[in-house]
Parts: C-alpha cells; sequence; structure tokens
C-alpha cells in the first residue's frame, strides 16, 4: 500500500506493496504536480533522455497555435533513437522483436543488431527506387515483421510512410494512395487470416490502376500463392534483397524535430478519412516518455501489444515505443483466439509475456469462451495488464483482473486517439484504480468536461472531454487540409483541444469515458464514420438515402445499424439487405458491414436536411427522442 492511502470514491483497487516496490515511479502525485508547474520542463527532462544530433533552442514553440512546434531547431531521427543509439550498448544483443506466425510453427526474432540489419536493407531498396526524404509511402501488409521493418526504413530515410490497415478494400486502400500521393507500395503477396487467405496483392493492384502516382510495388512473400506482377512495376522484395544496392550500411537521415515521421488515416464525424500527421522529434519523446511510466518498461520484460500495426496503437506501442525504449516487443500473426480460444494465453505462457495489453472487444470475446481457457495455462508471468480503443465495462474489467492479472496486476486503461499519438488519460502502475475509468491526465496534461457554452460541468455530468496543454506527440495538422485541422478540433472551444469524445468527471478526479460525442462509430475498437458508410450505401444503385448508427453490442462495443430509403421501383427484400451489407463490406472493408439494414420510407432530418442520427439512435433503442424541436416532420 502506498504511505497515505487516498480515500476515493465508489469501488477503488489500491495497489499492492509489491506493485509499488516494483514501479519505477513510486509517487505519481509528486510527479505530476512537478508537470503540473512546468509542463515543458517535464517535457524537456524526458527529452535528454534521448539523443539528439542538435539540442532543441526551445521547447515549445505556441506563437502560431494551433499549429503548435515541438523541440524547435533540434535535429534527431526517431530511428537513431529506436535502433542505432541500442548497438552502442549491451541492446545490441538483446531481443527487440519476436514474432509467431499464425499456424505457429514458425518463430522469427530480430535483436537489435538484427532488426537494424532488416531496416538497412529495406531503407537502402527504398532509397534506390527513388524515394527522397518527404515522399510519401503507403504501407498495405499484414501482421509481419516486415511491416515494421517497412516503416522504421521509411522513417530512416525520411521518407513519410502512411500504413493502411490490410482490413480495408480497394476503395479505401485507394482513396489513401491517392491522397497522400504515395510514390511507393509496400505490400505481401497476401495475409494469413485465421487461417485463410487475404488477397493485399490483388488489392493493391486494383487500388493502383487507379493511382498514376505510384510508380513502384515492393511484394515480400509471405503466403506463397502465385500473384500478377507487372513487370517494371512490381517488384519482390527477396530479389530486392539479393541486389548489391541493397546490402550495407545506409545512414540514418538527419531530421528536424519538426519535420513529417508518418501521416494515419482516421475516420471523422465528416467526409472522407483525414490524414493525421506526426512529426520525428515530439512523438518519439511523447511515446518514449508514455510507455515508460505507464507500462513501466524494464529491461527483462517481454511486452505485448496485441493491436494490429496498421492502427495507431501498433505504431506507436509496437513499433515505435517499445522500441525507442529498448524493450522486447512480441507480434502475433495469429487473432486472440485462433485456431482455439486459447491462442492467447497459450502464447503469453509460451513467450513469458509481462506486460500484455489488448482491446475490451477481445477481452468481452475472450470472455465468453470462460475460465478454463485462460486457466489451462501458466499466466504467473504477468505483472501488468493494458486497455484501449474504447470504454472497457466493469465487468470486462474485472474478469481481465481476477481470471488473467489474478488479482496482482494493475489495468493500465489508457485512452487516447490517433490524432493524440501517446496516451492522455491514464494511470501509471501505483495509481488506485477504479473498473472503466481511465483516472487522470498524463503528467503535464490537463482535460475538462464543458457544456454546448464551453463552461465546464458539474462533478458526475456528462459534457464535451478537450485537453488544455498541448503535447509533444499530438497531431501537427491534417496533412493537406490545414483547415480542417483548425475546424475539427480547435473552433469549437478556441485554445482548447477538442476530443470528439464524451465524458463525466468525478469527484476525485477521475474521468470516465462515455463514448464519442461526434458521427463516429467504434466497432471492436476500430473507428469508422457515419459518413464514410452512409456514401458506401448511396454509391449502390437501389439506394436513394441512407443513415448509419452505432447502437451498443455485447462484444464489439458498438454496431452498425443503417437505414435505408430506396430509389423508386426497388423493393424492399431480405436479399437486398445482405447484397446492401456486402456491398459497404465490398467498399470499405469487412469492419465495415452493418448488423443491418432496415428499410424505411422517411429519414428523421433537421429542417436544414441533416440527418437526425440521435433521433434514429433513441427510436432504436426505446429512449426519449431528446430535443426535436429542429426536426422536420
Ligand atoms: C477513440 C480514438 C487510441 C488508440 C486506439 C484508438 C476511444 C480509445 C479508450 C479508452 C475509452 C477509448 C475514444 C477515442 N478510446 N481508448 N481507454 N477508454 N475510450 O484510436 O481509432 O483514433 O480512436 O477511441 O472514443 O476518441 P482511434
Amino acid at each position: 500500500m502506498s504511505k497515505s492511502k487516498p480515500q476515493l470514491e465508489g469501488e477503488v483497487y489500491y495497489p499492492s506493496n509489491e506493485v509499488v516496490e516494483q514501479a519505477r515511479l513510486k509517487d505519481w502525485d509528486e510527479m505530476a504536480e512537478k508537470a503540473r508547474k512546468d509542463p515543458q520542463a517535464f517535457w524537456a527532462a524526458e527529452a535528454e533522455e534521448l539523443e539528439w544530433f542538435k539540442k532543441w533552442d526551445q521547447v515549445l514553440d505556441d506563437s502560431k497555435k494551433p499549429f503548435f512546434k515541438w523541440f524547435v531547431g533540434a535535429k534527431t531521427n526517431i530511428v537513431h533513437n529506436a535502433i542505432d543509439r541500442h548497438l552502442k550498448t549491451y541492446r545490441k544483443n538483446k531481443l527487440a522483436l519476436v514474432w509467431e506466425s499464425e499456424d505457429g510453427k514458425t518463430e522469427r526474432t530480430f535483436s537489435y543488431f538484427l532488426l537494424n540489419r532488416e531496416v538497412s536493407r529495406m531503407a537502402n531498396i527504398i532509397k534506390a527506387m527513388g524515394v527522397n526524404k518527404g515522399d510519401r509511402v503507403t504501407i498495405y501488409m499484414g501482421r509481419i515483421p516486415e511491416i515494421a521493418f517497412a516503416m522504421l526504413a521509411c522513417a530512416k530515410i525520411g521518407a513519410i510512410h502512411s500504413v493502411v490497415f490490410g482490413g480495408f478494400s480497394v476503395d479505401a486502400l485507394q482513396g489513401r494512395i491517392d491522397d497522400s500521393q504515395s510514390k511507393l507500395v509496400i505490400t505481401c503477396d497476401g495475409a494469413f487470416q485465421n487461417g485463410k487467405i487475404v488477397e493485399l496483392k490483388r488489392t493493391v493492384d486494383e487500388a493502383v490502376k487507379r493511382c498514376p502516382s505510384v510508380e513502384n510495388v515492393i511484394v515480400v512473400k509471405r503466403v506463397g500463392h502465385e500473384v500478377p506482377m507487372e513487370v517494371s512495376r512490381d517488384h519482390w522484395y527477396h530479389d530486392l534483397c539479393a541486389l548489391p544496392i541493397a546490402n550495407g550500411k545506409c545512414a540514418t537521415e538527419v531530421m528536424d524535430a519538426e519535420d513529417p515521421l508518418y501521416i494515419l488515416y482516421t475516420s471523422g464525424s465528416t467526409g472522407r478519412p483525414k490524414a493525421i500527421l506526426h512529426t520525428h522529434g515530439g512523438y518519439m519523446v511523447g511515446t518514449y516518455t508514455t510507455l515508460k511510466y505507464v507500462f513501466d518498461i524494464n529491461d527483462e520484460d517481454r511486452y505485448w501489444c496485441a493491436a494490429d500495426p496498421g492502427w495507431v496503437t501498433g505504431h506507436s506501442y509496437i513499433v515505435y515505443g517499445p522500441m525507442l525504449n529498448g524493450a522486447t516487443s512480441f507480434m502475433s500473426e495469429a487473432g486472440p483466439s485462433y485456431p482455439y480460444p486459447n491462442r492467447i494465453w497459450q502464447q503469453v505462457e509460451r513467450y513469458g509475456i509481462r506486460i500484455l495489453y489488448m482491446a475490451p472487444t477481445a477481452i468481452r470475446g475472450l470472455m465468453r469462451f470462460g475460465e478454463a481457457w485462460p486457466n489451462k495455462h501458466d499466466l504467473s508471468s504477468l505483472r501488468l495488464l493494458g486497455s484501449v480503443g474504447e470504454p472497457i465495462n466493469p465487468e470486462a474489467w474485472k474478469w481481465y483482473y481476477r481470471v488473467i492479472g489474478k488479482e496482482k496486476c494493475p489495468i493500465m486503461d489508457t485512452w487516447w486517439q490517433t490524432e493524440t499519438g501517446m496516451f492522455m488519460i491514464t494511470p501509471t502502475p501505483t495509481v488506485p484504480l477504479k473498473p472503466g475509468s481511465g483516472t487522470r491526465p498524463f503528467f503535464g496534461q490537463e482535460a475538462e468536461v464543458l457544456d454546448e457554452a464551453g463552461k465546464p460541468v458539474a462533478d458526475d455530468t456528462e459534457g464535451y472531454l478537450v485537453l488544455k496543454n498541448p503535447w509533444p506527440a499530438m497531431l501537427r495538422t491534417i496533412y493537406g487540409d490545414p483547415d480542417r485541422y483548425v475546424n475539427q478540433y480547435w473552433s469549437k472551444y478556441p485554445g482548447k483541444y477538442l476530443t470528439g469524445d464524451s465524458a463525466k468527471r468525478d469527484r476525485d478526479g477521475y474521468f470516465w469515458i462515455i463514448g464519442r460525442a461526434d458521427d463516429v462509430i467504434k466497432v471492436s475498437g476500430h473507428r469508422l464514420g457515419t459518413a464514410e458508410i452512409e456514401s458506401a450505401l448511396v454509391s449502390h444503385h437501389a439506394v436513394a438515402e441512407a443513415a448509419a448508427i452505432g447502437l451498443p453490442h455485447e462484444v464489439k462495443g458498438q454496431a452498425i445499424h443503417t437505414f435505408v430509403l430506396l430509389r423508386s421501383g426497388f423493393e424492399a427484400s431480405p436479399e437486398l439487405a445482405e447484397e446492401l451489407r456486402q456491398h459497404v463490406a465490398t467498399h470499405m472493408g469487412p469492419i465495415a458491414r452493418p448488423e443491418d439494414v432496415k428499410f424505411v420510407d422517411k429519414l428523421p432530418k433537421t429542417r436544414s436536411g441533416k440527418i437526425m442520427r440521435r433521433v434514429l439512435k433513441a427510436r432504436a433503442q426505446g429512449l426519449p427522442e431528446g430535443d426535436v424541436s429542429t426536426l422536420d416532420e
């Protein structure tokens, strides 16, 4: 128990003596207070732990806000800190990455030395293909080590990577390649998913047909089946590796701290996905620091973030964060319950995982299979657990805590976003926990819950969650659309970052995320915009108008429900409903497949013609419709 046990309200889990003894940071309050008084000094001290080719002249430049700049004037490269600097120490021979294939038969391990060799080789190749500093490269791959090599290789030479999740379809991929004007696409012949093959290369072929910016496609062989190769555009990675230019040293490019590192597309409330831009310097300091304090990585720990590398969680906490900390990161090609519901627990035992970080949807899914599956395995290596992507319901939290963590592993419920780049509301291991709350803002940050007018609401009252202070890993802009960056995040409450979430704060200052306050649906933790789903539906010849909403779902958190108005001459039928569900999946990817399609004669709209999804949602759940004074009916 910590020195003076604070009296907190509700159901509270205090850290054990053992947890406190093991923790790197014993006194949260002291650090929080120091960072609160001088956030820039806090971040500068953290940045000092990393290596810079040239130190900064200024920690934060807020003269052109909301276009903030961090570590102004500094020179670095995130790869220098994630790989190069470890090669000068004992970490050279330490495992950086451990990977297991979906069939469980192949294991690949890379020390930092070998990681450097792999990344340098890929960097030499992409450079030889004419990719220069600042050029964009789209990466569309499965969960294999080469996806990490590709990201790091781009960063090493100063190219901007844009990873597109392997579950996205042709249209989604094409839109993202085109928007980023990528010169190069790195993909695989295919990816394994639950014993089946996902045709990544064929999807790339379709997408690239309509993307004139793409000059080359690199194909990593993974599944080994035949794929068409376009002469002069497509190249097998293993053939390129055999070329003399591939081997030998590759210099790590000197980057300005504010130079772009990557873009990552994410859904917003309106319009097309937004390209969130992150930079070398601030993002590096932010992911390094948060992972160090929150998951308290020690040298002997084996850490596993079971997310997909294609999402921000994978970027920050499978690839960059762990490597910046010189940690050993585990990556599994398989999903958590393939081929049996014990897969994840088997891997925890087999690889001696000490820190396990996963999504509530996966926890709920595994919970359904019962305790017998985890109980078959020795999970005693676990020290810390983590949760991310959506609110974790207290029931799932307690199951995770009791059955997996054996009541000795604190759960780090980390609230953050693609935009924030790093954890924003999160405990550290010694913070007393309340199931379902991410506790309090990370060091140097302050959050608030506001009403429509921008006034802080009373305790335990729902409102808009905002962040008050700039932070190093914050998005710098929406790539190619700075106005949208300002409008989306900084206009509703000038000077404050609008998260898009609704939340409550309790009397102890703990935050409780309720969900998205905008038209974003979280399906199994994946972020989807209603506007994208609706335009996919409307692109079908039978559909005149459509609305999409998210409704609670036991395992997925939220599921997509759609309402469709048909064009005249078309008749509602179960077959057409099925066809429309498939149509959305084909356009966007299987994760966007609606749970159901309801045919309606009319959609509730405001007098100005905006669909009132709020009303649809209330009606579907039999709840009061709220203020409908603007409804045009
Ligand atoms: C949205 C951001 C952050 C990496 C994965 C998702 C929701 C995220 C939590 C959490 C409650 C959470 C929010 C947020 N969310 N983590 N611990 N508790 N809600 O990144 O796809 O950009 O989604 O995910 O609604 O706004 P993302």
